[in-house]
């Protein structure tokens, strides 16, 4: 039988116990997925243990695999699983981790550079999860807001990019419980963050990673990120952030926070490594014979001409035409789809043009390898929401070090 053949096979007879534990607002093919890479990389199911014990389900799914022939031992399963994925993981991994508001995986992929497997994952956006699925070969779990905590497999990691957007002063929800835990203030409640909070509380990983926008740090005047710091603390982990700008390793001005946040008994305190050296330039990412699709039209290059000229005068914006290509880019972010201001390429002759979605898998550290969504919009939100994948692979590098 060929590869995709017993995978198939694997499906049919695992899809109708998994539908038994598919949450609301998943597929089923999330814990299938899990499932199968659970085998594979020799880790924790993803089930409800109040209905049943973890061990004894993995147990009986390994049994039915090893009746009808599909399991003989876990390098061949690994290889059955994991043979046709871009980005796999190593079969023997020094750590687990979760990836929570997952995107396309570009957290996932530098901890995995660092020697880690991932053992569960969480994004809703329906376009997010086809690009992870396709690099990653795992369909993330859907809503974390309607995930029983207590369901998520046990791991080492926890790894959140949660949205920008988090204490946007909106409706209060049933998460307002974690967020009464640690005596906050209506404004701060109802928020995804009290989501990555309540996993920490009951799964108590040896680490938490954050990243989020710069602006964390100053928002609402520091009172977010107090609030973020005294949680974390509140929980048993010693809290440490560093703001990293990512131009010395990719050719984008991308300035992030990251916090990283260990489990108070381990007794580490963490140092951030030191990101030095020379900002990149963009020319040296960028590709040959681009498409004319991507040349921006005379209205939409007259729009940004004319804001340009606005902003010089106000002396507030961006206040270059293009894009300086013996300089790193500004930040892409997800809105870049929509009028391109964060970086146009001259061009002779023409207007300017967009990156392509190869370079701005590029300008995010992305190897060449990963399949980028071929519709442009999707792809411009996907790769500005994301991460620059080597800073997350030396900040996993360090982590790892500490011998966590
Ligand atoms: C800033 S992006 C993180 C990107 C990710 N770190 C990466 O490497 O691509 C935040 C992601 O959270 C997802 N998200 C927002 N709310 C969510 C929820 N309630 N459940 C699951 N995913 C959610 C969004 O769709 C978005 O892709």
């Amino acid at each position: 039988m060929k590869n995709e053949e017993v995978i198939q096979r694997i499906e049919e007879l695992v899809v109708p116990i998994a539908m038994q534990h598919t949450p609301e607002g998943s597929e089923v093919k999330a814990v299938v997925d899990q499932w199968l890479h659970a085998i594979a990389t020799d880790s924790d199911f993803y089930c409800d243990t109040m209905k049943v014990d973890r061990i004894k389900l993995k147990k009986s799914v390994v049994k039915i695999l090893k009746e009808n022939k599909l399991f003989t031992d876990r390098t061949a399963f690994f290889q059955t699983v994991f043979g046709n994925v871009k980005l796999k993981p190593k079969k023997n991994a020094s750590f687990r981790f979760i990836d929570l508001f997952a995107g396309i995986g570009g957290v996932r992929l530098g901890f995995q550079n660092a020697g880690g497997t991932c053992v569960f994952s969480s994004e809703y956006d329906k376009a997010a999860q086809k690009t992870y699925e396709e690099n990653h070969g795992e369909f993330p779990f859907g809503d974390i807001t309607k995930i029983d905590e207590n369901t998520i497999p046990d791991h080492d990691y926890l790894l959140a990019g949660f949205p920008c957007q988090p204490f946007s002063h909106a409706g209060v929800s049933a998460r307002n419980a974690v967020g009464k835990k640690h005596g906050f203030l209506c404004d701060t409640e109802g928020t995804l963050f009290f989501d990555v909070m309540r996993v920490v509380d009951a799964k108590k990983p040896k680490i938490i990673f954050l990243e989020n926008v710069r602006n964390l740090e100053r928002h609402d005047g520091g009172k977010t990120f107090t609030t973020i710091k005294n949680a974390i603390d509140e929980s048993g982990y010693n809290f440490s952030y560093k703001v990293i700008d990512a131009s010395s390793v990719v050719p984008q001005r991308r300035v992030r926070c990251y916090i990283v946040a260990i489990r108070k008994d381990l007794g580490v305190t963490f140092a951030f490594p030191e990101f030095t050296g020379p900002p990149l330039a963009l020319k040296s990412i960028l590709e040959n014979d681009v498409d004319d699709m991507y040349t921006i039209s005379d209205k939409l290059w007259q729009g940004h001409i004319n804001r340009t000229k606005r902003n010089v005068e106000r002396g507030t914006g961006f206040t270059a035409y293009t894009a300086d290509l013996d300089k790193p880019s500004n930040t892409i972010v997800a809105r870049y789809g929509k009028d391109g201001k964060e970086c146009l390429i001259p061009q002779s002759c023409k207007n300017p043009r967009m990156l392509t979605q190869r370079e701005c898998a590029r300008l995010q550290g992305f190897p060449e390898t990963f399949v980028c969504p071929t519709s442009r919009t999707p792809a411009y939100r996907q790769f500005g929401n994301s991460v620059v994948v080597p800073v997350i692979t030396k900040l996993a590098n360090k982590i790892k070090m500490e011998k966590l």
